[in-house]
């Protein structure tokens, strides 16, 4: 069957209705487009859990801070309808700002606690608009699965406690993070990378990866461990790190020892682009 674009929560909620009517299960996965084969691998996730996948394609402003790179967002509908087509999309589900956010539009969602470290703490607001937006997307939809990604674990967690506590009854679905040959994260702001910058960003997964040998190691101590992160992103010459941090991997709060299921989590800054990773260990 062939790729459907639908560009209203009126036709959303229709189509999906009568999916439901057939009995058939509805799958999630909301996307800012630019997709790259991370997002296509949450597809290829949401197939093992449903019949019927719908990919919202949406560039969200209000989870963009005044300073951050709303306009310049790479934006390319043709390809990724044809990326999405390819990859078994059933609907690409593509709005516009005015109907997700219809004039008058007054109305937030905010997920606390879990916000106020990693990536909460630097953007501000940031998570508000993630958690509004994906709470409108489950709530036309109402997919039986919605898929995220790990490579942004605090958004997964975020939406999957929102889900939770608004009792929104969708399962969410948390994909690990792939990755290019060497090791960096895929993202679509790795397009903004010069070659030069695009070599200095693998420092950020090689300070996540002397974090978790130095756990490895036998080393308890949070303090420690975050130094020799930070040594290792500072000995790259264009880089600068905006976190380095280790928490545990449920509420996302800061740990002094190392046990238990724990997440190395960083943000750098190289050149124009803003670069996440993560990775999560579990100690006996
Ligand atoms: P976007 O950055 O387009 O990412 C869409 C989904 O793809 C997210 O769940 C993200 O974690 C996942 N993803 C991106 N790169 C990945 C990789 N290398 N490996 C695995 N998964 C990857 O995240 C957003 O959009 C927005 O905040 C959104 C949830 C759509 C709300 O606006």
């Amino acid at each position: 069957m062939s790729l459907i674009l639908l560009e209203t929560p009126h036709d959303l909620r229709r189509a999906a209705r009568e999916q439901r009517h057939r009995r058939r299960r509805i799958a999630l996965v909301p996307t800012m487009g630019a997709l790259h084969p991370g997002h296509l691998s949450l597809v290829q996730a949401a197939r093992r859990h449903a019949d019927w996948i719908v990919l919202s394609l949406f560039v969200n402003p209000v989870q963009f801070g005044p300073h951050e790179e709303l306009d310049a967002y790479p934006r390319d509908l043709e390809g990724d309808r044809r990326k999405a087509e390819e990859g078994g999309v059933d609907v690409l589900y593509h709005p516009s700002v005015e109907t997700m956010y219809p004039p008058g539009d007054a109305t937030r969602v905010q997920v606390s606690r879990l916000t106020d470290t990693l990536c909460g703490r630097q953007r501000p607001g940031h998570f508000d608009g993630v958690a509004t937006v994906v709470t409108k997307l489950l709530a036309t939809c109402e997919p039986d699965v919605a898929v995220f990604g790990r490579k942004d674990y605090q958004q997964w967690r975020v939406i999957q406690r929102m889900t939770r506590d608004l009792a929104l009854g969708t399962e969410i679905v948390g994909v690990p993070i792939v990755r290019e040959p060497d090791g960096l994260a895929m993202s679509s702001r790795n397009r903004y990378l010069s070659p030069t910058e695009r070599k200095a960003a693998l420092v950020l997964p090689r300070a996540l990866e002397a974090g978790e040998q130095a756990i490895r190691a036998g080393e308890t101590d949070a303090t420690v461990v975050i130094r020799c992160m930070k040594e290792v992103v500072s000995g790259q010459p264009g880089v600068t790190a905006e976190y380095l941090e280790i928490v545990d991997a449920q509420e996302l709060q800061a740990l002094a020892t190392l046990q238990g299921e724990i997440l190395l989590a960083g943000a750098i800054r190289v050149g124009q682009a803003r670069l996440i990773d993560n990775r999560e260990v579990s100690t006996p």
